[in-house]
C-alpha cells in the first residue's frame, strides 16, 4: 500500500507581464510575506529577462524560501539557436525550475509533443525541476476527450524520461479553457482529471512515483477558489497566472494550502 507524502506548491507563472522595478517589487514582497511558510513550495516564474535583478534582490533582502523558475529554455546546450536560452544560462541566473509545455507555448508558439519532451528531458538532465504542463481546450472537453488529451500528452511528454529523475518532475494540469478566462474547473472535475493522470503516472512508471509526484492545478486559481481545489486528494497546489501578479493575492494562495 503507498502512502501519499508531497509537500504543496504554489507556483507564480507571471508570463510576460511586469517591467523590472515591478517584478523585484513583487519578488521581494513575495518573500518577505511567504517566509513563514515552510510547508509549501514557494516558486515564481518571472520573465527571463528580469531574472537576473529578481534573484539579486533577492539575494540582498532574503527569499524567504521562494524558489526562482525560467518560464522556457531551449534543449540544446549552445549553439546557433537565435534568441533562445539555454538551461545552463537560467542555472546561471539561479534558476531551479522550468516550465515545459504551457499551454501558451503549445497552442499560441506551435510547440508539438516532441519538442515538449525534448525540452522536458532537457531540463531534467540539466539538474533542473520541471513542470510539465498539460490539458485539453475547450473543444477537446466538449468532445469528452479531457483524460484522453492528457494521457497523451503525458505519455509524449515523458517518453524516455529517466525514473531517477522523477523526484524533480511535476506535473500542472491546465485545463486550456480555464487559463486567463475566470472560468475554473470544479474542485470536482479538476479531481477527476488528477486522478486520471495519477493513473497514467502509475502505468508509466509504478505506484510508488505516482504516489510521490506532485499534480498542480492551473487556470483561473483565485483567493476564493484555491481553498476547494487544494483539499482535493489528489491535487498538490497550483500554478498561478494572473493571481500571481498581486503580492496579495499570491500570498492568500499559498496560505490558502497549508
Ligand atoms: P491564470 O491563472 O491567469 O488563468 O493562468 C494560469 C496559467 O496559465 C499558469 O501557468
Amino acid at each position: 500500500m503507498s502512502t501519499a507524502n508531497r509537500t504543496p506548491i504554489v507556483a507564480g507563472n507571471w508570463k510576460m507581464n511586469l517591467n523590472r522595478e515591478e517584478a523585484v517589487a513583487l519578488a521581494r514582497t513575495v518573500a518577505s510575506g511567504s517566509k513563514g511558510m515552510q510547508s509549501v513550495e514557494r516558486v515564481i516564474f518571472p520573465a527571463a529577462a528580469h531574472l537576473d535583478a529578481v534573484r539579486y534582490s533577492l539575494a540582498e533582502v532574503g527569499t524567504g524560501g521562494v524558489q526562482l523558475g525560467a518560464q522556457n529554455t531551449w534543449h540544446e546546450p549552445n549553439g546557433a539557436f537565435t534568441g533562445e536560452i539555454s538551461n545552463e544560462m537560467i542555472k546561471d541566473l539561479g534558476c531551479g525550475w522550468l516550465l515545459t509545455g504551457h499551454s501558451e507555448r503549445r497552442h499560441v508558439v506551435g510547440e508539438a509533443d516532441d519538442l515538449v519532451n525534448a525540452k522536458t528531458r532537457a531540463g531534467l538532465e540539466a539538474g533542473l525541476h520541471v513542470v510539465l504542463c498539460i490539458g485539453e481546450t475547450l473543444e477537446q472537453r466538449e468532445a469528452g476527450q479531457t483524460d484522453a488529451v492528457n494521457e497523451r500528452q503525458l505519455r509524449a511528454g515523458l517518453e524516455g524520461v529517466p525514473r531517477d529523475a522523477l523526484s524533480r518532475l511535476v506535473i500542472a494540469y491546465e485545463p486550456v479553457w480555464a487559463i486567463g478566462t475566470g472560468k475554473t474547473a470544479t474542485p470536482d472535475d479538476a479531481q477527476n482529471a488528477h486522478h486520471a493522470v495519477r493513473k497514467v503516472l502509475e502505468a508509466l512508471f509504478g505506484q510508488q512515483p505516482a504516489t510521490d509526484m506532485r499534480v498542480l492545478y492551473g487556470g483561473s486559481v483565485k483567493p476564493n477558489n484555491a481553498a476547494d481545489l487544494f483539499a482535493q486528494p489528489d491535487i498538490d497546489g497550483g500554478l498561478i497566472g494572473g493571481a500571481s501578479l498581486k503580492a496579495d493575492s499570491f500570498l492568500a494562495i499559498c496560505q490558502a494550502v497549508l
